[in-house]
């Protein structure tokens, strides 16, 4: 991280080429939603689909679900993969049905993850097989090609993968979720070029994400990492409800005695006014009961000494 900056210390005079970025015309990316109507119904308050299904969500779905990760180390330290310290991290942006009941990869013809899971489209034998994605993009070389350094070194920051590079859970995200919700199909874009609908993607989950900084709601309640005292499910539930006026899904593994209480996730559930990309989010309860249990106290764990590192938003 602190590489250009030594190298504009250094090597005055302060040309663009002193930070080596390839020379790439930022191109548009977003859909044309020039022909949309003013939204005025938030997705699940009503029955009737949107005549325009890039305009606002299609086909039932309309639970929006900002997605974060607690992991206290990457694995991939050594290769100078770290977690972003007073934060926690993106995992994506998923949509499933008012029900919460969902799909996943949707549309093969944009399946850019590399080990599908599940591996099928239902995640059953007798699903679609999802092949896994043996081309030449990345994650990192669609954000470059449109010119969207700024988000690629967000992402890097604070949508961190563990035991894999942050470029497989990105592809991984956009294509199991992204490529169902019907706001980001190839038909809403004029002029469709692949990869715009991937960058608007981790453009849009990027967004939903910012509205809920889960390290910031717990810190409310004086709820903070901690390898020597517990908190409790009721306890994050009610920082949530006061700072967003709804309950989140999180989500616990077992402790060493089998009782699921440490923390590794939050799912923030959200009904949306016009586009999952630029539209209005508004927090609903979850539809998904916490694994988290109720009974005894929760792990909110420390991260590992090494694993963290302070990152510029
Ligand atoms: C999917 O994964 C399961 C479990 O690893 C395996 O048994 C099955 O053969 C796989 N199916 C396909 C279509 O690859
Ligand atoms: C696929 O398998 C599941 C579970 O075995 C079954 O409920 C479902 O009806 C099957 N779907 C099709 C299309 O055969
Ligand atoms: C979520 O549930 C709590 C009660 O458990 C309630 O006070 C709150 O209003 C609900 N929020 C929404 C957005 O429905
Ligand atoms: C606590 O969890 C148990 C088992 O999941 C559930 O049946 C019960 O309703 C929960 N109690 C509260 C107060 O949420
Ligand atoms: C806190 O505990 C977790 C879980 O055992 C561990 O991974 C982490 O390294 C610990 N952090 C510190 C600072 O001790």
């Amino acid at each position: 991280m602190l590489a250009p900056l030594t190298v504009l210390a250094v090597a005055a005079p302060l040309a663009a080429s002193a930070l080596s970025l390839p020379s790439v015309t930022p191109a548009f990316t977003y859909p044309s939603l020039k022909n949309c109507p003013v939204s005025t119904e938030y997705s699940c308050t009503t029955d009737v689909s949107p005549e325009n299904t890039c305009c606002a969500p299609g086909a039932g779905q309309g639970l929006f679900l900002a997605t974060q990760f607690w992991n206290t180390f990457t694995g991939l330290e050594d290769k100078g993969q770290f977690l972003p310290k007073n934060s926690w991290g993106i995992h994506g942006l998923w949509s499933d049905f008012c029900d919460g009941t969902y799909t996943q990869y949707c549309d093969l013809s944009r399946q850019y993850d590399p080990s599908p899971s599940p591996n099928t489209t239902n995640g059953l034998p007798n699903g679609t097989v999802v092949p896994p994605y043996t081309g030449k993009e990345t994650a990192t070389s669609m954000l470059q090609r449109f010119g969207r350094f700024d988000l690629a070194r967000y992402v890097d920051g604070f949508w961190i993968n563990r035991g894999d590079t942050n470029d497989v859970l990105h592809q991984h995200e956009f294509s199991k979720h992204g490529t169902c919700m019907t706001t980001f199909d190839k038909a809403c874009y004029s002029d469709y070029q692949e990869g715009q609908d991937f960058v608007d993607y981790i453009a849009a989950a990027v967004r939903a994400n910012k509205q809920f900084p889960t390290f910031d709601i717990l810190a409310t309640r004086g709820i903070y990492p901690s390898n020597s005292t517990t908190t409790t499910l009721a306890e994050m539930n009610a920082a949530f409800l006061s700072s967003t006026g709804a309950i989140p899904y999180f989500g616990c593994v077992a402790d060493e005695t089998g009782a699921k209480t440490v923390l590794t996730e939050v799912w923030v559930y959200n009904h949306v006014l016009g586009t999952p990309q630029f539209g209005q989010y508004s927090p609903v309860n979850t539809t998904y009961p916490s694994t988290c249990s109720n009974s005894t106290g929760i792990h909110y764990y420390e991260r590992t000494v090494g694993s963290e590192v302070s990152k510029w938003a």
